[in-house]
């Protein structure tokens, strides 16, 4: 490996905005280039960092930067396309959530990468945070006992936000690529990333009228659903961009109106049960309510992700956001899609 790893940037969207001020803060990394189609934005995250050569299109960039790496915060239907023409030219690839519109489109990208000997990681920033660290921790050091069922749930009240691509089934809208990714990996992380077996799901679409006159949504706007996985243990989760709920919160007074955002995700063992933050150690008569004990980070999540990727590359070892449990991700969220076509459970084989 060379001492400089250097980087390109493809589309500054999600947190690769972040990502690209960090990386070059890094020590023996070189952003070299940027592509993003949108001056503005550009010049946004570039601030005052100098030496980038900018480019509107992507294309452009590959064809006349030299590059050993590119991170890529495209909209979500350009990344499976986008990663696999990065891995063609040889290089390693870090590449937002969802790594893909579906597993099918992502399976060669990510073993033309394996047999090239190239990284390619997605992005998850939230595996490095303090307290899903710590929980995957307590799972593997047996504290929870065997771990057989999770819950997880990411809930708007009512979701404001008017972008298009995220109306648009086709382009990777929805809200089960959007936040279920988040919310089920919470959980999946800390278990182990066992092998999905089968999903039973529902994906409903009962808001579409909120959406502002001009425009029109095609997506699901709440899906929820149950995995089953290899290992025996069970998932369930319930994720929403609307939803007729106060979160479980009691609002004030009768009449206030409540618009609010909760994520809450849950794992239960034979020992213990971890709830956002809390560890509940089983005893006899019941159980008793420790607060998890994280070790401090020394960086932010985004931070320890970019730093990552870099060390995956010079040490030419599997990142901890793997492609291969990207695809297990996506084989879930394909399986709940057509679970919900097909109103029955379906059953998700080993990649091979
Ligand atoms: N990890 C997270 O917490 C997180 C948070 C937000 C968004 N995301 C993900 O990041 C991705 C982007 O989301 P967003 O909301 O920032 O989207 P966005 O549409 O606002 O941003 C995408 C960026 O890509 C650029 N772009 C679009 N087409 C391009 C092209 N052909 N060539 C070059 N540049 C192009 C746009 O100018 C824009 O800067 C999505 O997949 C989303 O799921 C992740």
């Amino acid at each position: 490996m060379k001492d400089t790893i250097k980087v390109g940037i493809i589309g500054v969207g999600g947190t690769i905005s972040s990502t690209t001020v960090i990386l070059n803060g890094e020590p023996n990394v070189e952003l070299v280039a940027l592509a993003d189609m949108d001056a503005n934005r550009r010049e946004r995250v570039l601030g005052d960092i100098k030496g980038v050569q900018v480019f509107d299109d992507y294309q452009k960039m590959f064809d006349t930067c030299e590059l050993d790496a590119v991170c890529i915060g495209l909209p979500t239907w350009l990344h499976a396309p986008v990663s696999q023409e990065a891995v063609e030219r040889g290089l390693h690839v870090l590449c937002e959530k969802p790594p893909s519109n579906d597993a099918t489109e992502l399976v060669p990208v990510t073993q033309l990468a394996k047999e090239n000997g190239l990284i390619y990681m997605f992005v998850r920033q939230s595996r490095f945070s303090a307290q899903l660290m710590e929980g995957r921790r307590l799972v593997q050091a047996g504290e929870l006992g065997d771990v057989y069922y999770a819950e997880t749930r990411w809930i708007r009240t009512r979701w404001s936000s008017a972008r298009g691509w995220r109306h648009d089934k086709e382009k990777g809208g929805g809200v089960l690529l959007d936040l279920g990714i988040h919310a089920i990996d919470n959980v999946w992380f800390m278990m182990g990333c066992p092998r999905p077996t089968e999903v039973m799901a529902g994906l409903y679409c009962t808001f579409s009228h909120l959406v502002p006159p001009d425009q029109t949504y095609t997506a699901d706007d709440a899906a929820c659903g149950f995995v089953r996985f290899e290992n025996g243990c069970t998932l369930h989760f319930a994720v929403a961009f609307s939803m007729n709920t106060t979160n479980r919160q009691s609002p004030d007074k009768n009449s206030d109106l409540v618009n609010k955002e909760i994520q809450e995700f849950h794992l239960y063992g034979t020992k213990a049960g971890l709830e956002n933050g809390k560890l509940l150690v089983g005893t006899p008569g019941g159980v008793k309510v420790k607060p998890m004990k994280p070790s401090p980070q020394d960086a932010d999540d985004i931070t320890l992700q970019a730093r990552e990727f870099i060390r995956a590359i010079r040490d030419q070892d599997e990142p901890l956001n793997s492609g291969s449990q990207a695809v297990m991700l996506m084989q879930i969220l394909d399986a709940a899609m057509k679970s919900s076509e097909i109103n029955s459970a379906v059953t998700i084989q080993p990649v091979t």
